[in-house]
């Protein structure tokens, strides 16, 4: 798929503007602080209905107006689609329009447009703990399986309310057992669905991003990815299931004792290693980015492969930090997704073939 046009209404530092990217490569590029990121950002919020860097849709909207309006015209194999999202000051909940009808629930919107972006900020994901990696591995399986992101709500929900459960039986004040066995069986159907997805997806993920590592990194260092759960069935669903509602039984006492849930997906983990290596531990600068880069394009992947769509890469301030002959082997690597990238310099991207040049200044894009 390919963004064909994109329209943005006090967005940010945007009072009016429009973009229409090259199928393939298109540059953005300017000062600090004129607002690369902030296009990047509205793209994101047409995939998942919200921004990378904020919870607070108030910041989106540019200071001293009333709403804020982004509009996204996308080519996909099934044709042309309009995704309109409009965000307003006054908090009332976000208007989300695809092809012209407005959806009940954010997760309708998953999937209709399928970005991939790389930040600066997600080197979070290698050097944090685990909850980053999980987000990571949600946000991708919610846009490729819209049941997925829905599981996932349920899941959650019967964990916080399973949780002040074991807090009220912990100081004593009821809480019957009966209603635990409640929340065990919820935890139990949404949770083994989880397990299994993340453990399919992760296989497919750590093949494509430990060739896509090798291929940046000429093949020197190789990258691991493994996918850790206290639930470790190899089996079907029936079979996760039937094993976590084991341990959640087993740690039951302990549970109401420390008033939380100590198995389950929520303290799943992805690690990542360099030549076995931790990679949040022992990895440099330019391999923590590398890792991060080769997750997002092994990401890529995955989707083109389960999809049968390529999505669109949005690479922000990538260059930094690579040396040339990772750059190079990047560029070579993004050749055949749509892809903008930010940069402060174009020489950065020497070599590269590009379609499309915007320059950003003040909140404006000018076509170069
Ligand atoms: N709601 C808003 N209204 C108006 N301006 C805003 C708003 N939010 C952010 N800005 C402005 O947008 C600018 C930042 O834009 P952006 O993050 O896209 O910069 P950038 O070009 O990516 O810079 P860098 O190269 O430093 O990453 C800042 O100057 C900031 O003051
Ligand atoms: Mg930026």
């Amino acid at each position: 798929m390919y963004v064909k046009q994109l329209e943005l209404k006090n967005f940010r530092n945007y009072q009016g503007a429009f973009l229409s990217p090259h199928p393939r490569l298109t540059v953005l590029t300017g000062q600090n602080a004129q607002g690369k990121t902030n296009v990047l950002e509205a793209l994101h919020l047409c995939c998942l209905g919200r921004s990378h860097r904020t919870a607070h849709d108030r910041e989106l909207i540019r200071w001293g107006t009333e709403r804020a309006a982004v509009r996204l015209q996308v080519a996909r194999t099934d044709g042309t689609h309009d995704i309109a999202v409009t965000l307003t000051q006054d908090g009332r909940r976000k208007q989300v329009k695809v092809g012209g009808t407005q959806i009940g629930r954010i997760g309708e919107l998953m999937g209709h447009f399928h970005g991939i972006l790389f930040s600066p900020e997600d080197l979070a994901i290698i050097k944090q703990g685990p909850a980053e990696r999980r987000k990571l591995v949600d946000m991708e399986l919610s846009q490729l399986y819209p049941a997925y992101f829905y599981t996932l709500q349920r899941y959650m929900r019967a964990l916080n309310q399973r949780n002040s459960l074991l807090r009220e039986m912990q100081r004593g004040h009821g809480g019957s057992a009966a209603t635990l066995q409640a929340w065990d069986e919820q935890l139990v159907q949404a949770g083994a669905h989880i397990v299994g997805q993340r453990r399919a997806y992760l296989a497919l993920l750590a093949q494509a991003a430990a060739a896509s590592y090798a291929g940046i990194s000429g093949g020197t260092e190789a990258l691991g990815l493994r996918y850790q759960t206290q639930i470790d069935s190899d089996g079907d669903k029936a079979q996760l299931a039937a094993q976590f509602l084991h341990r959640l039984r087993e740690t039951r006492a302990d549970d109401i004792r420390r008033g939380s849930t100590s198995v389950g997906p929520h303290r799943d983990e992805m690690r990542l290693t360099l030549n076995g290596r931790e990679a949040r531990v022992y990895g440099s600068q330019g391999q923590q980015r590398t890792v991060m880069l080769s997750l997002r394009l092994a990401e890529l992947e995955v989707v083109r492969m389960e999809r049968g769509e390529t999505p669109v890469l949005l690479l922000d301030d990538v260059m930094s930090e690579l040396d040339p002959f990772r750059r190079r082997q990047l560029l070579e690597r993004i050749a055949d997704a749509q892809t903008l990238i930010t940069c402060t310099d174009e020489s950065d991207l020497a070599g590269a073939s590009i379609g499309a040049v915007y320059r950003v200044r003040e909140g404006t894009l000018t076509p170069a």
